[in-house]
C-alpha cells in the first residue's frame, strides 16, 4: 500500500474513493456528479482519543478492502482531534500511517492463490506540513517494521529454526549499521550458557545466540539492551503439551521477533541511540536428549536450576541472556517474552503485562504503552514472591517446589529477577498479546507487538 501526502485543497482524483467520517447512520456509497464517496458512521470526531483513532484507521481500510476499493482519499485535520493532543501532531501522523499498514497486513505466504492488493493508494489530504511528512515516514518505517515482525512469527515451527531465525536476522540488517552475530552450541559452551544448551538439547535443531549491536549514539552513551524469548516452537519438552495448547506455539519466538524489527526500524530511522538486542533461539522438544523433569541445569551466572517442569523453558533460556546483558552495562534492560498462560489468565487479550522493581519505569512504561498503541499493564515483583524460586537440590527452581498453582506470571518474573541483580530492567510478558482478537482489527495470527513500543522506548531512553 502507497501512502500520499495531499494539501487539504486538493482536489480528490478520479480513481479514488473518497472516504467521509459521518457521525450516526450506516456505511453507504454515495454517487455525485464526478466522484463517489464513502460513508463511514465514526461517530464525534472531537470525542476521538488516541486508542479510538487507532481502530477507525484500520477500520477504514478492513472496510475499503471488503468493498475491493483500490485508491482511497481520506481528509485528515489534527486541529479538530482535541484528545489527541496530549502527543504532539508527528505523533498524529505516524499513528495514521503505521495503522493503515498495520490493517493491510495479510499473511499470505502459504496461499497457492496470490491474489492482486486490494488497496494500492492512500491520499492523506491535510498531510502537508513538516510534521505530516516527519509522522508518516516514521509511522511507514515502525509500521512496515512490525509487518515483518508478524511474518517472522506467522511462519510455521517446521519452517522456523533457530538457525532460519538467525538467518532472517541477518537478512535484515544487511547494508544497516547494525551488526550480527551469531553464536553456535560450541561459543555457547564456552559460556557456560546451561540454560539455552539444557533446553536446545530436546531438538535436532541446535540452539543459536542471535546478537544484534546497533550503534548509533555515542561511544560513551551506554546501551539499552533488549532480550527477545526465541522459542520457535514449544512442544512443552518431555512434559508435553496436550492437545491444542501445543497450537500456536511456533510463535513462541514473537518476543524475539519484536526485538528484532524492533531494532530493524531503529536502524532505519537512523536513532541516534546504542541499541542492542539479545535472541536466545532453541527449539523446545521431545528428542531423546530433551531436558527431564529433575535435571539440573549450571547457568551462565554460575546458579543451578532445578528444571521441575521442561516447559518452563523461556525462563531458562532469558536468564542467560539476561546474565550476559550484563557485559554492556545497560542503562536499561527490557526483555519481551510469551513466557506465561497464566499472563491471559490474569488480564485476558489486551495489554502486554509489564514487571518492574522501579515503579518510575513502571508507570512510564503505562504510558509509552498508550502512546505507542502496544497497550501495557504491571504485575508486582515483591519479595513476599521470593519463596516460591526456592530449590529442591538446586539453587532456585523453574517453577514453585511447593505446590503453589496461582501468580504463574509473578514467579515467572521473579524467576528472571534473580538474572538482573542490580540492574534497571523490565519484564514484558506479550502472551496476551501473541495472537490479535477481532476488536483489535488485524488479521488473524501474530499481532507484531511489541515493536512500536520498543522503538518509542530506544526513543525515550
Ligand atoms: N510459551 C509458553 C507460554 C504461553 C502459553 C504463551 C500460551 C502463549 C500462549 C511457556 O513456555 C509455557 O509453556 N509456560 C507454562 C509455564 C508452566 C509450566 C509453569 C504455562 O504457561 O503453562
Ligand atoms: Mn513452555
Ligand atoms: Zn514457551
Amino acid at each position: 500500500m502507497q501512502i500520499k501526502l495531499a494539501k487539504v485543497t486538493a482536489p480528490t482524483q478520479r480513481s479514488h474513493t473518497e472516504i467521509i467520517f459521518v457521525e450516526k447512520g450506516v456505511e453507504r456509497f454515495v454517487k455525485n456528479e464526478n466522484s463517489t464517496t464513502l460513508e463511514i458512521p465514526a461517530g464525534k470526531v472531537e470525542k476521538l482519543t488516541p486508542r479510538t483513532l487507532r481502530t477507525l484507521i484500520r477500520n477504514v481500510v478492513l472496510t475499503a478492502k471488503k468493498h475491493k476499493l483500490l485508491k482511497v482519499t481520506i481528509s485528515f485535520d489534527y486541529k479538530v482531534f482535541p484528545k489527541c493532543h496530549a502527543y504532539n501532531e508527528t505523533w498524529f501522523w505516524s499513528t495514521i500511517a503505521e495503522n493503515l499498514l498495520l490493517a493491510d497486513y495479510e499473511y499470505l505466504t502459504y496461499k497457492s492463490k496470490k491474489s492482486s492488493p486490494t488497496l494500492t493508494e492512500v491520499v492523506l489530504k491535510g498531510a502537508d506540513g513538516k510534521f505530516a511528512k516527519e509522522g508518516i515516514s516514521h509511522g511507514q518505517i515502525v509500521g512496515t517494521y512490525t509487518n515483518i515482525s508478524r511474518d517472522l512469527a506467522n511462519t510455521p515451527g517446521g519452517d522456523m529454526t533457530p538457525a532460519i531465525l538467525a538467518e532472517k536476522t541477518k537478512g535484515i540488517f544487511k547494508g544497516t549499521k547494525a551488526v550480527v552475530t551469531i553464536l553456535d552450541e560450541k561459543k555457547m559452551s564456552k559460556l557456560n550458557m546451561g540454560g539455552v544448551l539444557g533446553v536446545g538439547k530436546g531438538s535436532k535443531h541446535k540452539p543459536k545466540f542471535i546478537i544484534i549491536e546497533y550503534r548509533g549514539g555515542k561511544k560513551s552513551e551506554k546501551p539499552v539492551v533488549f532480550v527477545g524469548k526465541g522459542v520457535t516452537f514449544d512442544t512443552g519438552g518431555l512434559q508435553i503439551k496436550p492437545g491444542m495448547s501445543m497450537y500456536e506455539m511456533h510463535m513462541d519466538m514473537s518476543g524475539g521477533a519484536s526485538v528484532i524489527c524492533s531494532i530493524g526500524a531503529i536502524a532505519k530511522l537512523a536513532l541516534k541511540k546504542n541499541v542492542i538486542g539479545l535472541i536466545p533461539a532453541v527449539e523446545n522438544g521431545v528428542g531423546e536428549d530433551a531436558l527431564h523433569p529433575g535435571d539440573v541445569l549450571t547457568m551462565m551466572s554460575g546458579a543451578t536450576v532445578d528444571v521441575l517442569h521442561t516447559d518452563a523453558e523461556g525462563r531458562l533460556i532469558l536468564a542467560d541472556a539476561l546474565h550476559y546483558a550484563q557485559k554492556y552495562e545497560p542503562k536499561l534492560i527490557v526483555d519481551i517474552a510469551t513466557l506465561t498462560g497464566a499472563s491471559l489468565v490474569a488480564i485476558g487479550q489486551h495489554a502486554n503485562v509489564i514487571m518492574t522493581k522501579d515503579r518510575n519505569l513502571e508507570d512510564r512504561f503505562r504510558e509509552l504503552g498508550e502512546e505507542s498503541g502496544d497497550y501495557t499493564f504491571p504485575l508486582p515483583l515483591w519479595d513476599e514472591y521470593k519463596q516460591y524460586l526456592k530449590g529442591v537440590h538446586a539453587d532456585i527452581s523453574n517453577i514453585p517446589s511447593s505446590d503453589s498453582k496461582y501468580g504463574g506470571t509473578i514467579t515467572a518474573g521473579m524467576f528472571l529477577a534473580h538474572f538482573t541483580k542490580k540492574m534497571k530492567w523490565v519484564h514484558i510478558d506479550m502472551a496476551p498479546r501473541m495472537t490479535s482478537v477481532g476488536s483489535d482489527k488485524l488479521a488473524k495470527g501474530a499481532t507484531g507487538e511489541p515493536t512500536r513500543l520498543l522503538v518509542q522506548i530506544a526513543e525515550m531512553y
